[in-house]
Formats: structure tokens, C-alpha cells, sequence
């Protein structure tokens, strides 16, 4: 006579079974829809356009367009929590970075675990910061840059995409390494932020390079420094920021592709084999590079290694964030 126990065993195990071979199912016709790629800031910034690059080309390996919803507020902590509450079927993406699904996880009361309630798909393209200033700026380097911030303490605006996004740590990270304070102006993207440094609204933004890129070519900003160790092929002219004088200020923002908890892992190599098919697509590579963006390596296009490094990186960021005392807007 079966036991109790033993029975509601054998039925976890069909249900396990059911849900595997759905899994398996749902992924032979998937996907049969378009498919919803939620982006945690402003239309037309960095993150913006990078998932459109990135969803267009995904389209030709899947067969199914790619929409973009832009879901903006507290640093892309909003967009977060809506892909994690998603249908984990393979239809909502979520699309970010070391912003938003690292730092905020230290600085927002957050209703989800960024690092359990979403499951890697891939690593995306990345790029180094730059600074930049608005074009009537009274600084010609890095050197004379920094001298004036000094000279105005708690007046120097920077903008950024609210607090814990790439800008915004970048410009604490700038601040540590300086002894500077900078005034903070966030803004629902570096998109609409950008716009107020053409027009002089705003003094600095310490950017993603791609979103500043166009910018800086048509002259109507200034570039002091990239934070890599080396100069951006698609911008050889602006120095380091070890060339300009800073030493040590290095940070390359990455990118990075989830789906919800409970995707079957049938969809998520999927989608993944079709992001691998995008971010080889040589014309893909031009567009990308030409916007300073830097495809992560073939080892590094995996789930698992997506997996292996955002979690290196909350054990990483956290203690810095908390340390500097980075609150909520
Ligand atoms: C940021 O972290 O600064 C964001 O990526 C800006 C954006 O994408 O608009």
C-alpha cells in the first residue's frame, strides 16, 4: 500500500515531468509572438539603442520582431521588477546592466533578488565611460577639467540616469578618486541628459561612451577622458584617463540579457543562440564599434557565464556602493 508520503512524491515528480515536457514543447514552437524586451531607461540613451541593435538582428534568427519597452524610475529598478513578475515564457526580456542589475540591488528596498528571481541569458556588448562637459565649459583637459569641478564645490552639475545607473556610480567613483563634489541631476535616462549638456543646462556627465559618441564627433560637447586602458578605435583622439592625468580611473560598463525565473532552459538557448548570431553579424560589429562598444568574448556569450558574473559582481560592488553611502533619490 502506498504511502501518503510516497504518493505526493510520485505526483511532485509527474508534475515535474508535465512541466519539463511543456517546457520542451512550448520551446519546439517558440516563439510565436513578438517579443517584449524591457529597457529600464529613457528611449534614445545608451541602453535604448543598444537593445535595438540587438533586437532587430535577434528578429532574423528568430523570426519574430522585438519590441522595446522603455520602463523608466529609480535607476531601472522599476523595469527589474517588472521582467521578474513576467510570464516566464520567453516573451519578456530583461535588458541591463551593472546599474541596474548589480548596484541597485545596495541601494533600493528591492521586491525581487536580482540574483535569483531572473535567469542569465547572455553577456552583451560593453564600453568604458567617458567624461564630458558641456561645450562652454571654461576647460580645455582633464587637468584644467577637475581644477575647475574643484573650484565650484557643491555647484558642479553632473547628470545621470538616478541614482545606483552606470552615470551616477561613475561619477562617485570620479568623486572618490578626486576629492570633489559633484551635484547630482538625475534624469530618466542619459538621453534626456544628454540633451541638457548640449544646451548648457548641466555642466558634466561621466557617460557611456556610446551615448556620447555622436555627440562629441559633431563637436557640440567636450571629451576629456575614457575610463579603459586603452583609447576607443572609434574615438582614438580622446586620451585615457591615465594619459589625461587621472590614473586609475578605469570602469567598463557591461551589459547583460535575463529572462524570468523558470524559463525553460529550451527558450533560453534560444534566445541565446540567436543574441551569439547578432554579436557575430560583422555589420552588427561595425554599428556596435562605431558607438564604442566592445563585444564580450565567445566564452563569455553563455548563460553560465553571464550566471558566474553577475553574481562576482554584487559579492564585488556591494560592500563599494554601501561603503559610499549611495541612498535613493
Ligand atoms: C546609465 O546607467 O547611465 C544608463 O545606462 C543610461 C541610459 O541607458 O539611459
Amino acid at each position: 500500500m502506498r504511502t501518503l508520503s510516497s504518493l505526493s512524491a510520485v505526483a511532485a515528480m509527474s508534475v515535474a515531468a508535465v512541466s519539463i515536457i511543456a517546457g520542451a514543447a512550448a520551446a519546439q514552437t517558440y516563439p510565436t509572438k513578438p517579443i517584449t524586451i524591457i529597457v529600464p531607461f529613457a528611449a534614445g540613451g545608451p541602453s535604448d539603442a543598444l537593445a535595438r541593435i540587438m533586437g532587430e538582428r535577434m528578429k532574423a534568427a528568430l523570426g519574430q520582431s522585438f519590441v522595446v519597452e522603455n520602463v523608466t524610475g529609480a535607476a531601472g529598478s522599476i523595469a527589474v521588477g517588472r521582467a521578474v513578475k513576467a510570464a516566464p515564457d520567453g516573451y519578456t526580456l530583461s535588458f541591463g546592466h551593472l546599474g541596474t542589475h548589480v548596484a541597485n540591488g545596495a541601494i533600493y528596498a528591492l521586491p525581487y533578488d536580482m540574483l535569483t528571481d531572473l535567469e542569465p541569458v547572455t553577456m552583451l556588448p560593453s564600453n568604458p565611460m567617458v567624461v564630458v562637459s558641456r561645450g562652454t565649459l571654461p576647460a580645455t583637459n582633464l587637468k584644467e577639467l577637475l581644477a575647475w569641478l574643484k573650484a565650484n564645490p557643491d555647484k558642479a552639475t553632473a547628470g545621470t540616469a538616478g541614482a545606483g545607473s552606470g552615470s551616477h556610480i561613475a561619477g562617485v567613483y570620479l568623486e572618490t578618486l578626486t576629492g570633489l563634489r559633484l551635484q547630482y541631476v538625475p534624469y530618466r535616462g542619459t538621453a534626456p541628459a544628454l540633451t541638457d549638456l548640449v544646451s548648457g543646462q548641466i555642466d558634466i556627465i561621466v557617460d557611456q561612451a556610446s551615448n556620447s559618441m555622436q555627440q562629441i564627433r559633431g563637436g557640440r560637447i567636450r571629451a576629456y577622458a575614457v575610463t579603459d586602458s586603452k583609447r576607443l578605435p572609434a574615438a582614438p583622439d580622446i586620451p585615457t584617463a591615465e594619459e589625461a592625468g587621472l590614473p586609475g580611473f578605469h570602469m567598463v560598463l557591461w551589459n547583460g540579457l535575463w529572462v524570468p525565473k523558470g524559463t525553460p532552459r529550451e527558450i533560453i538557448a534560444r534566445l541565446n543562440a540567436a543574441a551569439v548570431e547578432a554579436m557575430a553579424d560583422p555589420a552588427v560589429g561595425k554599428r556596435l564599434n562605431d558607438l564604442g562598444l566592445e563585444v564580450p568574448a565567445r566564452d563569455q556569450q553563455t548563460p553560465q557565464a553571464l550566471a558566474v558574473w553577475h553574481k562576482a559582481e554584487v559579492d564585488k560592488w556591494w560592500p563599494i556602493i554601501r561603503k559610499a553611502g549611495i541612498k535613493p533619490e
